[in-house]
């Protein structure tokens, strides 16, 4: 049988287990909040690709009670609740979707995180086309909902696409870094793109 790396027990995984987390990738959100200060109490939070849930079990302890979290996928987030907590689930790549979000937004996030990635296929440029595609979607969403000052993370796959992406993001952020998480896995292309100080439009 052939060995899937993404199935290997490491040690995030069992980190995660042992503490309550939904997915390993809580331990990436907790690393870039830590390095850049994306989340804090009062916030509210749109985290795109939200399941299983790791990244708003972190996005919620965060902002506490003050602040909220609206989260979307199509997959189902379960055993997560509370008042300040909106689950979507939908496709974010069809209308229907983006308008509740927007309803959902009641004015506007501080700040927009997308974990969203494809299914992956293995043929490279297959993956970083279709990650480029989602992470462009969370970018508009975030264009129509950031606050100014508001920041943006967003995960991509590397590729050709990347150094326009970035270009793009540049003339809407105060300050955009491509960064590889701890808990990114080694053999991973995917990278986090952090843009922070959303520009005021003009
Ligand atoms: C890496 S997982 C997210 C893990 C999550 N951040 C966590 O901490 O548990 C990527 C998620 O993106 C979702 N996704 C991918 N494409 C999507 C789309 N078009 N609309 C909504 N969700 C999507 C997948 O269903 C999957 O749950």
């Amino acid at each position: 049988m052939a060995h899937n790396p993404y199935k290997r027990k490491d040690s995030y995984y069992l980190k995660a287990k042992q503490e309550g987390y939904k997915s390993r990738a809580a331990y990436k959100l907790i690393e870039l909040n830590q390095k850049y200060k994306l989340l804090k109490k009062g916030y509210s939070v749109l985290d795109c690709g939200a399941a299983p849930g790791g990244w708003t079990q972190v996005a919620l302890s965060l902002v506490e009670t003050t602040g909220c979290v609206v989260a979307v996928d199509y997959e189902v987030i379960e055993g997560i609740s509370g008042d300040n907590f909106t689950f979507i689930q939908g496709d974010m790549l069809k209308a229907e979707t983006i308008t509740a979000v927007l309803q959902a937004a009641n004015g506007s996030f501080n700040a927009v995180l997308s974990d969203m990635a494809p299914k992956t296929t293995g043929i490279k440029l297959k993956d970083h086309v279709g990650s480029i595609e989602l992470a462009t979607v969370a970018l508009e969403i975030a264009k129509n909902t950031l606050k100014a000052g508001g920041s943006f993370l967003v995960k991509i796959f590397d590729g050709e696409d990347r150094p326009a992406y970035l270009k793009s993001l540049k003339t809407l952020f105060r300050e955009v870094r491509t960064i590889r998480p701890d808990a990114t896995r080694k053999e991973s292309y995917e990278m986090y793109v952090v843009a922070i100080g959303k520009l005021p439009q003009v």
